[in-house]
């Protein structure tokens, strides 16, 4: 399992940034113990309908908060209260914010310092995504958001939970530069590419002839910071929205969703766009499963051997650094990278007609 370190990332062992920790009907089934970012979790969703994500154990004798579901507290549905959650054990309150603010057989205030850690979390397009920072630190961007989700033309997705991947996240986000695996991995060889780097937004626009649909593809791609990858496809007259997430669970792995949205033939979409949706998710899928199955079984990349013709992986592997940089040298870097890269051998988006990022959200 290679490391942040092996790859020569750093200082911060975890990158900085959004990143999905539950689909949200997840946690209409009750609060959930997660692991991510080398850390214990507690997920539950407040009665008000916001999601609360907490470091997991709490302070008085290191109880789990969600993870001890044969307790009577539990058993009863009295966990939470509000936006709160009582600990199982021996039923000390956690707020929203991680501190303790009830103890039943205790009068006074409570202690300061039997507070926990509460990550800033959304519920965004079906997904509980929460901010990570090492140090707490509050976010510096904002989830990205595709307006279709609430347009009734569009088919809302349901995520593909593709489970764990024992390889550190720096080999997905090597994809985005990748423009020569696109042919012999995916059957769709590029005919036109390019990178634009944009702060903590890493964009890939391509397209070509694809073997799956016999029909030529558009694709403008884009990381929201390190771990949301939405993609806008056309081809046809198809349009989608694919989605791939991942989210560190130890330096060297990482937990990995999958989406599609899809825009129907008509508003509100019909019964037979639902049909169609879900076809076009499994086909993205089975095309997506071409990469991770290579993930799966490869060595770790930690010297890429690049050819002239390759895409720019070296500067693909920079922006990824600034994530796990401290928020001044990521500005640093950011306005060193900022800016379009070509591939040698490949035309450019507009030679190619490339006209399909109206709208985005960058
Ligand atoms: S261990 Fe949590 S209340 Fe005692
Ligand atoms: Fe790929």
């Amino acid at each position: 399992m290679a490391t942040a370190a092996d790859y020569g990332l750093g200082p911060n062992t975890f990158p900085r940034g959004w990143f999905i920790v539950a689909e949200s009907k997840e946690l209409d089934q009750g609060p959930l113990a997660v692991r991510f970012f080398g850390q214990d979790l507690a997920l539950y969703r407040g009665e008000s309908g916001r999601p609360v994500l907490l470091d997991a154990y709490c302070a008085h004798m290191g109880t789990h908060l969600t993870d001890s579901n044969s307790a009577m507290i539990v058993k009863n549905g009295e966990q939470i209260e509000g936006d709160s959650i009582r600990c199982p054990y021996h039923g000390w309150r956690y707020n929203a914010d991680g501190d303790v603010d009830d103890i039943p057989y205790h009068d006074g205030p409570c202690p300061k310092s039997a507070s926990i850690r509460s990550y800033p979390v959304v519920d965004n397009m079906g997904c509980i995504m929460a901010w990570y920072d090492p140090e707490g630190r509050a976010p510096d961007y904002e989830p990205p958001f595709l307006p279709e989700w609430d347009d009734p033309q569009w088919v809302r997705w349901e995520l593909d939970h593709l489970g764990e991947l024992e390889i550190h996240p720096q080999e997905i986000l090597d994809n985005m530069a990748d423009v020569r695996h696109l042919g012999p991995t995916h059957g769709a060889p590029s005919e036109y590419f390019e990178n634009e780097f944009k702060d903590h937004v890493y964009i890939q626009r391509q397209g070509g002839p694809m073997q799956l649909y016999n029909c030529y593809l558009y694709t403008t791609t884009w990381y929201t910071g390190p771990g949301l990858l939405l993609s806008k496809q056309v081809f046809g007259d198809t349009v989608i929205y694919e989605l791939i997430a991942n989210t560190p669970i130890e330096d060297g792995k990482v937990k990995c969703w999958h989406a599609c949205l899809y825009q129907g033939s008509e508003s509100p979409a019909t019964g037979a766009d639902r049909e169609a949706a879900k076809h076009a998710q499994a086909g993205a899928l089975e095309a997506f499963s071409a990469d991770f199955n290579i993930w799966q079984n490869k060595r770790p990349a930690l010297k890429i051997m690049q050819l002239k013709t390759d895409g720019p992986f070296k500067v693909g592997r920079r922006w990824y650094s600034q994530f796990f940089q401290q928020p001044e040298d990521a500005k640093a870097t950011q306005r060193e990278l900022n800016g379009i890269l070509h591939t040698q051998g490949m035309d450019k988006p507009e030679d190619r007609g490339h006209d399909i990022d109206q709208g985005l959200p960058f």
